[in-house]
């Protein structure tokens, strides 16, 4: 029997509403030949999940609720998908991870922060990010960005995914928003080896040059 392979690295995209981390994690992923994965909904268990969180958000999903159905789809996220492909030797590029429940349903949603990162620590088996970065940009400028492409798509969304996105969107207000982006920078400051801030509120392109520096730098990834 060979030896196992060396354990792949894990990079997770964090960043508040419509900063680009979808683009860019996939860009990511295809350039490094990555694992492609998001949180929530990943799984055949996490997208009934997702549905009921995006879907009852607006109508009052309790705060403590709403971190436990999260955590049950971080447990099944990184039982099934996450853990098996960092140790079968590929690297996994996830687009949300435990930096989403510590900024949104800590910081946001006002739980306390060391209950909210037990639990992300239980359903993670303790599996934190090699690196985590952060794509920052004020939440008001995020959405005029979000309304100018809604704009120009004319609205026409599609995929169970945006869907989603556009209602849970409209249903959190500005405070909550800026309480999140303060969280994450609080969150990076604190742990500026774990973290990497990027400036998102800029051309896609040169976020991106950014982004190859930061994995470059902390990873090696060439
Ligand atoms: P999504 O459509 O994936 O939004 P985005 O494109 O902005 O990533 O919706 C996911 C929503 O779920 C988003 O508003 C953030 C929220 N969320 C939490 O509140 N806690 C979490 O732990 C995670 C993973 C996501």
């Amino acid at each position: 029997m060979g030896a196992a392979p060396a354990p792949g690295r894990f990079v997770v995209f964090e960043g508040g509403e419509s900063v680009g981390k979808s683009t860019q994690a996939a860009w990511l992923a295809t350039r490094r030949g990555a694992c492609l994965t998001f949180e929530p909904g990943d799984t055949r268990l996490g997208r009934e999940l997702r549905r009921l969180l995006l879907d009852e958000r607006a109508g009052g999903l309790s705060a403590v609720t709403e971190a436990l159905l999260m955590a049950a789809d971080r447990a099944q996220h990184v039982a099934e998908t996450i853990r098996p492909a960092l140790e079968a030797g590929r690297d996994v590029v996830c687009d949300r991870y435990i930096g989403s429940s510590l900024a949104y349903q800590g910081y946001g949603r006002g739980l306390r922060l060391d209950v909210v990162r037990e639990l992300s620590e239980i359903a993670a088996v303790g599996l934190w990010p090699d690196l985590m970065i952060l794509l920052d940009m004020d939440p008001l400028q995020a959405r005029a960005r979000d309304d100018a492409r809604d704009d120009a798509r004319d609205g026409a969304r599609d995929g169970a995914r945006e869907d989603a996105r556009s209602d849970r969107f409209e249903a959190l207000d500005e405070a909550f928003h800026r309480r999140v982006r303060d969280g994450y920078l609080e969150l990076a400051a604190a742990d500026p080896g774990r973290w990497a801030v990027i400036d998102a509120d800029r051309p896609a392109p040169v976020v991106r040059d950014d982004i190859a520096a930061v994995v470059a730098d902390r990873l090696g990834w060439k």
